[in-house]
């Protein structure tokens, strides 16, 4: 899999600084996509985002202070219909889209938000504020996936949060692990409705389907059939978009019942240092008193400015959390594993 990304800016922030570039893997990238990601910046200027506190809506949309509302995203009853056009594959023993072919076929409705059209058009695996890169699996994942085995971390009867989800395969693994409750988060709706839900239904209508099958990557056998119900993995799922800030408040003052979580997932979510106090709020807002946060990241983002030194210094800083690096990956470049806790969790 190829993870050269690169990430396109709001060209109203003209500094060369503010132009990011986002080197993933060990690809190197060219003077010209640069330049590339700079003509496409443009791409940020329609995005439906509501105004940041104290702006007006006229001049809201083309900053990184855009606050994208949160929204829950119900699960139809009609599961064919999450699964229409859609090509499956397996990767991990996990079913997921082919997300070439989402690109080709989703338009119109199904991307309200436009970023499937704006990321392919300007080549952007990232246009801050815009398109936050979950539509592509991201190396990481991967990384915690494999340290959840060898650290045997147990999510039976577990509430667990997928924060920054993307594809969301490492809900899905909680999910499979028997947790009591699995919520997904993106920052994208179409990201939501086009990769997330759907790689949640084939993995629970398949919840059984023999390893042989997966391996093989056969497209997932069982398709819902009418008046089946829903399969028992997929009510305990809750999906949920919005800037990170909108939806903790969204979960907390909103009119269902809410209970902190046990444990946070994330995976390549603090590449964006403007990022940080809203994810750290979040983390503090969302976990249980004696829940735990496993991060996993690059260590360093290059053009980007973010990594796991710039995070654990707001971590200090803030003095809410504990944290301590659980696992080194030391391939191409170097990426890690945090986990988290209250100071005064037991
Ligand atoms: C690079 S993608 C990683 C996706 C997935 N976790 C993976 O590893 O494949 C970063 C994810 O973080 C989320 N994200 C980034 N910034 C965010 C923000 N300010 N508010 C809400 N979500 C954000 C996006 O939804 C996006 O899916």
């Amino acid at each position: 899999m190829d993870f050269r990304f690169n990430f396109a800016v709001d060209e109203n922030e003209n500094s060369e600084a503010d132009t990011h570039f986002l080197l993933l893997g060990s690809a190197k990238h060219s003077q010209e996509s640069m330049e590339k990601g700079r003509k496409t910046a443009d791409a940020g200027a329609d995005c439906s985002l509501r105004p940041g506190v104290g702006q007006h809506q006229e001049e809201a949309p083309r900053t990184k202070h855009c606050v994208k509302a949160a929204k829950e995203h119900l699960i139809p009853e009609d599961l064919n219909k999450v699964l229409e056009n859609k090509v499956m594959e397996t990767i991990s023993d996990l079913y997921h889209v082919n997300v070439s072919v989402v690109e080709m076929t989703c338009s119109g409705d199904a991307d309200s938000e436009g970023i499937v059209s704006k990321s392919v058009s300007s080549h952007s695996d990232l246009i801050p504020g815009v398109y936050e890169g979950g539509l592509k699996i991201w190396e990481c994942t991967f990384d915690l996936m494999n340290y959840f085995s060898e650290a045997k971390i147990e999510f039976s009867n577990k509430t667990v949060l997928d924060l920054g989800c993307g594809a969301g395969l490492l809900g899905i693994v909680a999910l499979k692990g028997k947790a009591e409750k699995v919520h997904f988060q993106d920052y994208n709706s179409t990201v939501i409705e086009e990769i997330t839900l759907p790689n949640v239904v084939a993995n629970c209508i398949n919840e059984g389907s023999s390893k042989e099958d997966r391996k093989a990557s056969k497209p997932p056998a069982k398709r819902p059939k009418k008046g089946e119900g829903s399969p028992e993995g997929l009510n305990k799922c809750r999906l949920f978009s919005g800037e990170w800030s909108e939806v903790s408040q969204l979960l907390l003052s909103g009119n269902k019942p809410f209970s902190k979580y046990d444990i946070i997932l994330t995976s390549e979510t603090i590449y964006n240092p403007d990022y940080y106090s809203a994810l750290h709020d979040t983390l503090a807002q969302l976990l249980d008193k004696n829940g735990r946060v496993y991060l996993a990241s690059k260590v360093h983002y290059f053009g980007v400015g973010g990594g796991i030194y710039l995070f654990e210094k707001l971590i200090e800083e803030r003095n809410v959390f504990k944290s301590r690096i659980v696992k080194t990956i030391d391939e191409g470049l170097q990426r890690c594993i945090m986990e988290m806790a209250f100071k005064d969790s037991s």
